[in-house]
């Protein structure tokens, strides 16, 4: 008996060091080990400072009284609650590489259930507006070009081209910058033949969770950042449309139509499609939530951001946290 239980705890720690080194060498190994037998649990992923402070100022995010937090390559990965859903939360930081690299340390260091992505965006359709909440159905990288010169032809395998002549000014006429085709990305998963990557144009968020979160349309969001500053109309949620994701911040009008008119997505943002892309490659259920921050270049003057940039994550923090409600129950199976 002795001699199996042994052997059975010789097995769980290969195991366990099998799936994390080198990130969870002594004593935070335990730990993680520790926190993982608390598991599953969902991932939250945000990105920067004002997104977590809106979030934490709901007060919905428990942290566990024991373990409260582990600290992976500079991020803090924090264990807690929010209602009945034990989650993992993290703000991973702009852009897709960081996005991309805490999606996959959170599937792998952790015990995860999926993935709820959730931040700010730039609204690129005109039927929208700052401080509504977009949950997209799918995501498309439109950072990946072929930047050519003026007498370049796009690959007709390209998604989409961008002649930069057809937007001088005053007139059209040449311009050294050229063309840009839009390229597709490249999916490795669990699911495909191995070391073969498909192409990859649009990003799906889990079919399951977009039919719970339709559930949320018409909940109430705030219309005030604070008693002198209001939007002008009662903002809304929305379930269903798509997302761009791509290293630019866009505020720039000629742009933001061109990816209206070329993609049809309603909003950009700087994360989600690696977010999304990162759990499909390794098989979990992911959905991101965006509030509407701006409009992308529209505006006359200053973007918008920054007046209403908190109250565009308060929305997006209190739509996560009525999605977390709806989501099923978690079931605590047996882990070693
Ligand atoms: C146009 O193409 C020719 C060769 O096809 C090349 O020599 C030339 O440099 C190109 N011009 C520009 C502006 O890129
Ligand atoms: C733009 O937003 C409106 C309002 O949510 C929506 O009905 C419409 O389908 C969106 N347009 C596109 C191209 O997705
Ligand atoms: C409301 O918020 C705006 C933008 O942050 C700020 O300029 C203004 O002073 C605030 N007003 C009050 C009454 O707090």
């Amino acid at each position: 008996m002795a001699k199996w239980l042994g052997l059975a705890i010789l097995f769980s720690q290969l195991l366990g060091y099998a799936f994390c080194v080198p990130s969870c060498k002594g004593s935070r190994y335990h730990l993680l080990k520790k926190v993982n037998r608390k598991g599953p649990y969902i991932g939250l992923i945000t990105v920067y400072p004002t997104e977590e402070n809106a979030f934490f100022s709901t007060g919905a995010f428990k942290p566990d009284p024991n373990d409260p937090f582990l600290d992976f390559s500079g991020r803090r990965f924090r264990v807690g609650k929010v209602l009945d859903k034990r989650v993992i939360y993290v703000k991973c930081g702009v852009g897709l590489i960081n996005a991309a690299a805490t999606t996959q340390q959170m599937l792998d260091l952790f015990r995860i259930s999926g993935i709820v992505h959730f931040g700010i965006a730039g609204n690129i359709n005109n039927s929208m507006s700052i401080g509504d909440v977009t949950i997209p159905k799918e995501f498309v990288n439109t950072g990946i070009w072929d930047w050519l010169n003026p007498n370049g032809t796009v690959d007709t395998a390209d998604i989409a081209g961008l002649d930069v002549k057809n937007y001088n000014s005053p007139k059209a006429g040449d311009n050294l910058l050229g063309h840009i085709g839009f390229n597709f990305e490249q999916l490795y998963s669990n699911s495909g033949e191995p070391n073969t990557a498909q192409t990859l144009v649009w990003a799906q968020v889990n079919q399951d969770w977009l039919h719970v979160a339709s559930k949320l349309e018409g909940i109430e969001l705030q219309q005030c950042v604070n008693s002198s500053l209001c939007l002008q109309g009662k903002p809304k949620l929305v379930v269903g449309l798509k997302g761009s994701t791509s290293d630019i911040f866009v505020d720039n009008a000629a742009y933001r139509d061109f990816l209206f008119n070329t993609f049809k997505v309603s909003s950009t943002d700087m994360e989600s499609s690696a977010v999304v892309m990162t759990s499909l490659s390794n098989g979990f259920p992911v959905i991101v939530i965006r509030g509407l921050s701006d409009i992308a270049g529209k505006q006359e003057g200053e973007s918008a951001i920054g007046t209403f940039g908190s109250l565009a994550a308060l929305n997006t923090a209190n739509s996560v946290i009525q999605l977390l409600k709806e989501l099923p129950a978690q079931r605590n199976r047996h882990y070693i």
